[in-house]
């Protein structure tokens, strides 16, 4: 299945009910919630209470990317805010596999994701314990950076990582994700596609179609 999932770090908060309707009413079915720490990444986001908030005005399917220290000591906090799919950052773990362990616990689905920097091999002994893998196609910490090409070359490896072990993961990317890259990442193996400022700057609801029409024909 091909997903689109607008990253909220590049919304506009003042509107930001409105703007989760337009991407939800125009074929969007995730929200990509980036959690920063200051330490993980040298940025400071959102953390439980707002997505507490904003999760009985969505129908949107949330997705918490955590790029925060031992996320395990915050993994029941968000799955209890309302998180669906957790991922968090093998670099960011001291014990892979009990984070992974405790995120299914809380009953999300589990995501495990990677940064430019991590050679997909890390990801081997993890890819049967996840229902996810991002990779990331930027360094983590902010919106509006430019695609980092080597990540073409890692989703197809990990996609054929999968194939090889005949696992049903899902492929996920984010970072610099334009309409005139979206395709190229696609061929390499994504199938859940995060953007955020080619989403939320100017026109939304445009911007959510134009994608949404370029991912559907890969279904
Ligand atoms: C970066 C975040 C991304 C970010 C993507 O650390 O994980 O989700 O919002 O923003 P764009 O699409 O603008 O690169
Ligand atoms: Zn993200």
């Amino acid at each position: 299945m091909m997903i689109l999932a607008p990253s909220m770090l590049s919304a506009d908060f003042k509107v930001l009910g409105e703007d989760l309707k337009t991407t939800e009413e125009n074929g969007a079915k995730y929200l990509h919630f980036d959690v920063m720490d200051g330490i993980f990444v040298p940025n400071i986001s959102f953390g439980m209470p707002v997505l507490k908030s904003i999760r009985p005005g969505t129908n949107l399917v949330c997705d918490a990317h955590l790029m925060i220290t031992e996320p395990i000591r915050y993994v029941e906090d968000f799955a209890k805010a309302g998180a669906d799919i957790i991922t968090v950052h093998l670099e960011a773990c001291e014990d892979v596999n009990a984070t992974l362990a405790k995120i299914k616990e809380c009953v999300c689905k589990v995501g495990l994701s990677i940064s430019p920097d991590t050679p997909v091999s890390a990801l081997e002994p993890y890819i049967e314990k996840v229902d996810m893998i991002l990779i990331m196609s930027v360094y983590p910490g902010f919106g509006g950076q430019k695609f980092i090409p080597a990540a073409l070359d890692k989703l197809a490896e990990t996609k054929a990582m999968l194939d090889a072990k005949g696992l049903q993961v899902d492929l996920q990317v984010d970072g610099g994700i334009t309409i005139d890259n979206v395709e190229d990442v696609i061929k390499a193996g994504a199938n859940i596609i995060v953007a955020g400022s080619s989403v939320f700057s100017g026109d939304v609801e445009a911007n959510v179609k134009n994608f949404v029409e370029i991912i559907e024909k890969y279904e």
